[in-house]
């Protein structure tokens, strides 16, 4: 309950009448306050503004302008356990709230809102001027922007990462999620809402996450350079000021509020082969069997909505595909997954079952006169039976329930994974392409109408494909993937950003705009490799899987009139070149799993820009054309056709070329020459990385070797991270975990790894520990044990022993659980 601590009356009106630009009322000042534990509230006859610390380093304001606040309630903030008390301090005409690591400071005339960490530093402040203003039912806060404030996130979103714009030109970003086929590198908005950003402003960050539905849209400097805006078209003004001081901080904390990627099982960071539409059974088998012969690695094959009858979800054609269990059973034992497409629009059909029990169940989205919307989408080009769809109304949970239940028939044929798409929701209906705003919603029993629901649709689909996943296999790692989300979707799917084109500058903005969705919350992404609209050239084939090798989902895909598009369609220099680069994926696969599990845990995206890692080098700031992979990768795929050098700025210490010794110094740039088969990689200096031998598919890893190599560098530390892969069993221990330190220094050279903690035990293998950059070595010792020195030919054969190999001493021994000690001499 409140604790009023007391009420001041104040002589202003409410709102001032104030007219500014655009029709917009400024909020002056509030003749009532009082403070509540964790804040305080300031009320007129119809206004309210909150400011209260809901979280360690989080700030909530909320202000409605017509009446009062409605419910509490959110589709993307988790419930916070205890909000911590905040010390509040008044003094002449302001209030301020402090806690440990942000401070809140209320100017009373005009209401004015801003906020600084622990350190003195200020955050974010409204624009003295302008600061909370409504017109009509839309409600918008001005914030001052300074002059070295570069700003990030946004989720899914075109243009450069950072927002700011080059020379300050500054963005403006529109939330509505939206079906926008073909969009180039200006289009906006696009699939995806999330109405996050960070401020980094001279190596320190904060964010704020704007709470609301509704079409809202943010203001980067474009309006004035001085000033960043958000507003919507409804709702509350209701958002969170997140301290940092590091952007991983922010990152972490506002994770925390939104909730964290699921461990995803393994084979969904394998290769991916897709097209709309592999078909009939014997199409999709008959690429399996040529992926299998050509010995190029993959795990996982989709079937895009022709496998359906007529378009209609959790049916088959059984025409085309007349034994799925059969088909999915046999390609499981070729070590191949299918994921099938669901698209929540099921025809307006009597008769067929979906429709029947939805209808009778009350579960599609209404107009305002009660009766059922329906709407053209594909079952309105089905081959024979062509309908209009009705909807599902995910905003109520027992639809969400019914709905994921239906999964069920799909997993009884070996399905292992969901994609749901057209879910903005895309609805063929000019000029809106979505369902008119003034449908109603559940709403979870406080219906309201599709402008209020449109955003928020895509991620309570997820929510419902999730979540019913869960329930129908308990102990299996469910598997999503989806077009349309909005903030906390990351909670239930991994998101690809739709329909992008087969050119060079798809292939560029693809770097920022997963890089930009990692920073917003949602580190498991990856762009449709090649290109969806049109066909790539072999060049642009190869370097967009290059540029893919690191990304966190990896799949191929294209359109239904496009040409093949398939590893191997270009030519037989190509295809050795795009084999060795999928194998490349799964040498690296130990290495992406650990940082993937990294992900789900604290938030932060393995897939990043560099500024996360250098937020105080300046020259990080707006690079978006590399990525840090963790930590200790920097990866710089080639971009440009035609290209002999790749221009790679290095930030930090200094970076070795991957599995060389050839040094790169730090914070400085290089020209480094490329070929078509070139994949520029960086190991940090003291690097320790995790890989395996080529395996075809995730199924063939137990048992294969663990490769750990270790660069140069004084010291280097790193933690590693397996389980089983697939099941729930990690989340009650059964993982192992271990820390590897090495260091190198006058005494010898050493690598400690501790023992393991968990409970999961791989099947039995062997290390082999690559020592790069080391000579001389006449010693090698595990603990007490001498082990013995081989021929480097011979290494792979023996139980525990060492060879010296160029520039390099290989190790190899049994995985073990205990501790282990090595010392080099
Ligand atoms: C949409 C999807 C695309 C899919 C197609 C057919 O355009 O974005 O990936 O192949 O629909 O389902």
């Amino acid at each position: 309950m409140p604790v009023v601590r007391h009420a001041l009356l104040c002589s202003i009106l409410a709102v001032s009448a104030a007219a500014q630009a655009g029709g917009w009322r400024s909020l002056q000042s509030l003749p009532q306050r009082s403070t509540i534990d964790q804040g305080a509230i300031w009320w007129g006859e119809q206004d309210r503004l909150q400011v209260s610390l809901v979280d360690d380093g989080v700030m909530r304001v909320r202000y409605a302008a017509q009446s009062g606040f409605g419910r509490d309630h959110s589709w993307a903030v988790l419930p916070v356990a205890q909000s911590p008390t905040a010390e509040i301090v008044e003094s002449e005409g302001v209030t301020e709230l402090r806690s440990a690591a942000i401070h809140a400071r209320i100017q009373h005339a005009p209401l004015r809102v801003s906020f600084w960490d622990a350190g003195g530093q200020a955050l974010d402040a409204d624009d003295p001027e302008r600061g909370i203003a409504v017109v009509g039912n839309a409600v918008r806060v001005w914030k001052a922007l300074q002059a070295n404030d570069q700003v990030y996130g946004f989720g899914q979103k075109n243009g450069r990462l950072n927002k700011r714009g080059w020379s300050q030109g500054g963005y403006h970003y529109t939330m509505w999620n939206s079906d926008t086929f073909a969009y180039d590198s200006s289009t906006d908005p696009t699939y995806v809402s999330v109405p996050f950003y960070l401020v980094l402003r001279e190596g320190r960050a904060f964010g704020v996450y704007f709470d609301n539905t509704h079409r809202s849209s943010f203001d980067i400097g474009r309006e004035s350079p001085d000033l960043l805006s958000f507003g919507a078209t409804g709702g509350e003004l209701d958002y969170y000021v997140i301290a940092g001081p590091t952007p991983k901080d922010v990152i972490a904390r506002y994770t925390h509020l939104t909730g964290r990627m699921p461990m995803p099982p393994r084979w969904a960071l394998g290769f991916h082969q897709s097209r709309w539409s592999y078909h009939p059974a014997s199409k999709l088998q008959w690429i399996a069997d040529t992926f299998r012969q050509k010995r190029i690695p993959a795990d996982t094959l989709w079937l895009d909505i022709d496998y359906q009858q007529d378009f209609k979800p959790f049916t088959w054609d059984r025409l085309q595909f007349p034994d799925p269990a059969g088909l999915i059973g046999g390609l499981r034992e070729q070590g191949f997954r299918v994921v099938t497409i669901v698209d929540a629009h099921p025809p307006l059909q009597p008769g067929y079952p979906v429709y029947d029990e939805g209808h009778a169940g009350g579960h599609f989205v209404t107009r305002p006169d009660g009766s059922e919307f329906s709407g053209p989408v594909w079952p309105s080009q089905a081959p024979q039976d062509k309908r209009d769809s009705v909807f599902p109304d995910f905003t109520s949970a027992s639809t969400r329930d019914w709905w994921g239940g239906l999964y069920a028939s799909l997993l009884d044929l070996g399905v292992a994974g969901i994609w749901n798409d057209m879910n903005e929701p895309s609805v063929w209906i000019k000029p809106s392409w979505t369902m008119p705003l003034d449908l109603r919603h559940d709403n979870e029993g406080q219906p309201t109408d599709h402008a209020e629901a449109h955003n928020v649709y895509g991620m309570l689909n997820t929510r419902s494909t999730f979540e019913g996943l869960q329930r129908l296999r308990p102990d299996t790692r469910p598997f999503v993937l989806t077009r349309a989300t909005f903030a906390g979707g990351q909670r239930y799917a991994a998101v690809w950003p739709g329909d992008n084109t087969a050119d060079w500058s798809a292939l560029r903005q693809s770097i920022p705009t997963l890089l930009g969705m990692g920073l917003s919350g949602f580190p498991f992404v990856g762009a449709d490799i090649g290109g969806f609209a049109g066909s790539p050239s072999p060049e642009l084939f190869t370097r967009w899987l290059q540029a893919a090798q690191f990304s966190p989902f990896m799949r191929a895909h294209t359109e239904q009139q496009s040409a093949d598009q398939e590893p191997w369609s270009y030519g037989v220099r190509h295809e050795s070149i795009n084999r060795r680069v999928i194998e490349a994926r799964y040498q690296w696969l130990p290495q992406i799993y650990n940082e993937m599990e990294a992900a789900h845990r604290s938030g932060l995206p393995a897939m990043r820009p560099l500024f996360l890692d250098y937020p105080n080098d300046p020259e990080t700031w707006s690079r978006d054309d590399s990525y840090l992979f963790g930590s200790d990768l920097l990866i710089a795929p080639v971009l440009v056709e035609g290209a002999t050098h790749r221009e790679v700025y290095l930030p930090g210490a200094a970076w070795y070329s991957f599995d060389s010794v050839q040094r790169f110094e730090g914070e400085q740039s290089h020209r480094v020459p490329v070929e078509l088969d070139s994949l520029p990689i960086f190991v940090r200096e003291g690097g320790i990385v995790f890989r395996q031998p080529v395996v075809q598919h995730t199924g063939e890893m137990p048992g294969k070797d663990l490769i750990v190599q270790l660069y140069p560098g004084a010291v280097g530390e790193a933690s590693f991270y397996e389980d089983d892969g697939e099941t729930m069993a990690f989340a009650r221990g059964v993982f192992a975990r271990r820390a590897f330190r090495q260091q190198r220094d006058a005494d010898g050279v050493q690598l400690g790894i501790d023992a393991q903690q968990g409970r999961w035990r791989p099947a039995a293998r062997h290390w082999r520990i690559e020592w790069l950059g080391l000579q001389g070595i006449g010693e090698v010792r595990d603990g007490d044990r001498r082990l013995a020195q081989v021929d480097p030919d011979a290494i792979d054969e023996c139980e525990r022993c060492w060879a010296q190999a160029g520039d390099r001493v290989l190790i190899r021994l049994p995985d073990r659980a205990t501790a282990v000690n090595l010392r080099l001499r």
